[in-house]
C-alpha cells in the first residue's frame, strides 16, 4: 500500500487525464487539454519514482531518458500527414510494455488469486495483441509493406484456433501462473495482433489504430489491477473507452460496420487502396477562370481534404478566404468527419493557420447549404465528396455519408492528376460538365489563385 499522499497526487493526475480528454473535444481547448494530460503524466511519474523508491534506479532512468528523446525527436520530426503512423507506434509501445509488466509479474501471482491471475492473462494476450498489430499497421502506413488487403487460404480458420488457443492458455495460466505459459500466451497474442490487422485495407487502417488503442487502455486498466496501481487503472479505462467510441464514430462516418472493416477482405469484400487514372475527358481551367467564378460568387464553400495537408496549403487558403471575404463574399470550410487521413484532421490543419473556429461548419450542419452555393472549391478532396458513396452500391465507400458539392452550381477542383482518392475509385463529379479542374499542387495553384482574384 502506498502512502495517503502519493494516492492524492495520483488522484490529481486523474483529474488531469479527465479534464484533459475533455478539453481535446474541441479545437478552441485542445492545445491546453494536451498539456494538462502531459503534466498529470509528469506528475504520476514523478509520485512513482519518489513512492515506490525502485530497484535499479540508473537502469529505468537511462532507459527513461531514452524513451523520452525518442519520443521528443520522432513527435518533433513527424509530418503531420506521418501522425497516424506515429501514433500506432506510441501505442504499439504501450500494449508491448504492459504485455511485459504483467509477464513479470506473473512470478508475484499467488495461489488463490484468481481475478489477479486473470487480470494478467488478460493483459499479456491484449497488450501482445495490441503491439504487434500496431507495428503491422505502422509499416502499411509507412509504405515498408503494401497497403492493400493481405490474405491467404486459412487465416480464418488460423484466427479462430488462435483466439481459441490464447483463451486456453489464459485458463491454464489462471489455474497455474508459470512463467513459460505466459511466453506462449505473449506468442500467440503476437500472432494474432497480426493477423488480426494484415486483412485490413489502407484507408482502414487509421481506424484500426483507434480499435488498437482502445485494447491498449484496456490492457493497462487491468495491469493496474495486477500492479493494485489505481491511477493506472483510471487512465488504461479512459484511453480504453475513448479508443472504442473513436472507433464506433470513424466507422460510422464512413458508413461502414467494424466488422466489415476488420474482415470485410477476408469475406473478399473490401476493395480500397490503389486505383488507377482514368483518360475520360474533362474541363480544365486556368488560375483566371477560376478567379472570375470565385471573385463574382456570393456564396462559396471550401471543401478541404488530405491534399491540402500534403501541399500544407492552408496557410494560402486562408489569405484566399480573406480576400473572398474582403469582397463581400460568403465563405465556409465544409468539414467532413474522414477528410484527410486521421479524425479532426481538417481541424487540426486549419487551426494551425488561425482560420476562425466559427468558419469550420460541420457536415450535417452544412450540407443543406450546397444546393444555394455558387461555387465548391475543392481543395485536395476527393472521397468526402464522391456521389458514388450514394449512387453506387458497389463502391466501397457505398454508405458513407458525403458532402453535397454535386448540388452546387459550380465545382471546383484542386488537385494534380486524376488519380483518385485513397479508396481508390473514380469520382463521377470530376467528370460533371459544371466541375472545373484546376491542376497542380494545390499550394501552387491556390497561390497563382490568390493572385488572380486580386486582379478581378
Ligand atoms: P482523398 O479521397 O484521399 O483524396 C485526396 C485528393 O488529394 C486526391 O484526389 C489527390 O489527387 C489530391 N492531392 C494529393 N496531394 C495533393 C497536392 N499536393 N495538391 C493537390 N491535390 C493533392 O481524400 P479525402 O477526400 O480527404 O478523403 C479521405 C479518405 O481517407 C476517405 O476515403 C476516408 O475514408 C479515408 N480515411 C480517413 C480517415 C480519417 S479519420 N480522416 C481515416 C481512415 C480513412 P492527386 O493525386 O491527383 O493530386
Amino acid at each position: 500500500m502506498i502512502d495517503t499522499w502519493a494516492q492524492i497526487g495520483y488522484l490529481i493526475s486523474a483529474v488531469c487525464f479527465i479534464v484533459a480528454l475533455k478539453a481535446l473535444s474541441s479545437p478552441k481547448s485542445a492545445r491546453s487539454g494536451n498539456l494538462l494530460g502531459a503534466a498529470g503524466a509528469v506528475l504520476a511519474v514523478i509520485i512513482t519514482f519518489v513512492a515506490y523508491k525502485p530497484d535499479h534506479l540508473a537502469a529505468i532512468l537511462v532507459a527513461l531518458v531514452i524513451g523520452t528523446i525518442a519520443g521528443v525527436v520522432g513527435s518533433r520530426r513527424v509530418q503531420m500527414t506521418h501522425m497516424p503512423q506515429l501514433v500506432a507506434l506510441f501505442n504499439g509501445v504501450g500494449g508491448g510494455a504492459a504485455a511485459l509488466v504483467a509477464l513479470m509479474e506473473l512470478s508475484h501471482v499467488r495461489d488463490g488469486e484468481t481475478i489477479a491471475a486473470i487480470a494478467t492473462a488478460f493483459t499479456i494476450l491484449v497488450g501482445a495483441i495490441s503491439f504487434s498489430g500496431s507495428v503491422v499497421t505502422f509499416a502499411k502506413l509507412q509504405e515498408l509493406m503494401t497497403s492493400r488487403p493481405v490474405t491467404f487460404p486459412g487465416l480464418p480458420v488460423l484466427f479462430v484456433a488462435g483466439i481459441l488457443g490464447g483463451v486456453a492458455l489464459s485458463v491454464w495460466l489462471v489455474t497455474d501462473p508459470r512463467v513459460w505459459v505466459g511466453v506462449l500466451l505473449c506468442l500467440v497474442g503476437l500472432a494474432l495482433g497480426v493477423m488480426l490487422v494484415l486483412p485490413v485495407g489502407g484507408a482502414d487502417v487509421p481506424i484500426v489504430i483507434s480499435l488498437l488503442n482502445a485494447f491498449t487502455g484496456l490492457t493497462v486498466a487491468a495491469g493496474g489491477y495486477v500492479l493494485g496501481n489505481a491511477l493506472l487503472l483510471i487512465a488504461g479505462t479512459l484511453v480504453g473507452a475513448a479508443g472504442t467510441l473513436l472507433t464506433k464514430l470513424m466507422a460510422d462516418a464512413m458508413g461502414r460496420s467494424v466488422f466489415n472493416i476488420l474482415f470485410g477482405a477476408v469475406k473478399g469484400g473490401s476493395t480500397l487502396g490503389g486505383g488507377t487514372a482514368s483518360d475520360r475527358p474533362v474541363i480544365s481551367g486556368t488560375p483566371t477562370d477560376v478567379a472570375i467564378l470565385l471573385g463574382y460568387a456570393q456564396r462559396v464553400i471550401i471543401v478541404p481534404g488530405y491534399g491540402l495537408a500534403v501541399a500544407q496549403a492552408q496557410h494560402v487558403l486562408r489569405d484566399l478566404v480573406e480576400e473572398l471575404h474582403s469582397r463581400g463574399v460568403k465563405v465556409d470550410y465544409a468539414i467532413h468527419p474522414v477528410a484527410g487521413r486521421m479524425p479532426g484532421h481538417m481541424n487540426v490543419l486549419l487551426a494551425e493557420a488561425q482560420v476562425p473556429y466559427e468558419q469550420l461548419r460541420e457536415m450535417d450542419e452544412i450540407n443543406g447549404d450546397f444546393k444555394s452555393t455558387d461555387v465548391v472549391l475543392v481543395v485536395g478532396a476527393n472521397d468526402v465528396v464522391n456521389p458514388a458513396a450514394r449512387n453506387t452500391p458497389s463502391a466501397p465507400i457505398y454508405g458513407m455519408p458525403i458532402l453535397n458539392a454535386d448540388e452546387a452550381q459550380r465545382v471546383i477542383f484542386l488537385k494534380r492528376s486524376m488519380r483518385p482518392g485513397f479508396a481508390g475509385i473514380e469520382n463521377e463529379l470530376l467528370y460533371d460538365p459544371k466541375t472545373t479542374l484546376l491542376f497542380g499542387d494545390a499550394r501552387e495553384s491556390l497561390t497563382k489563385l490568390l493572385a488572380a482574384v486580386k486582379n478581378v
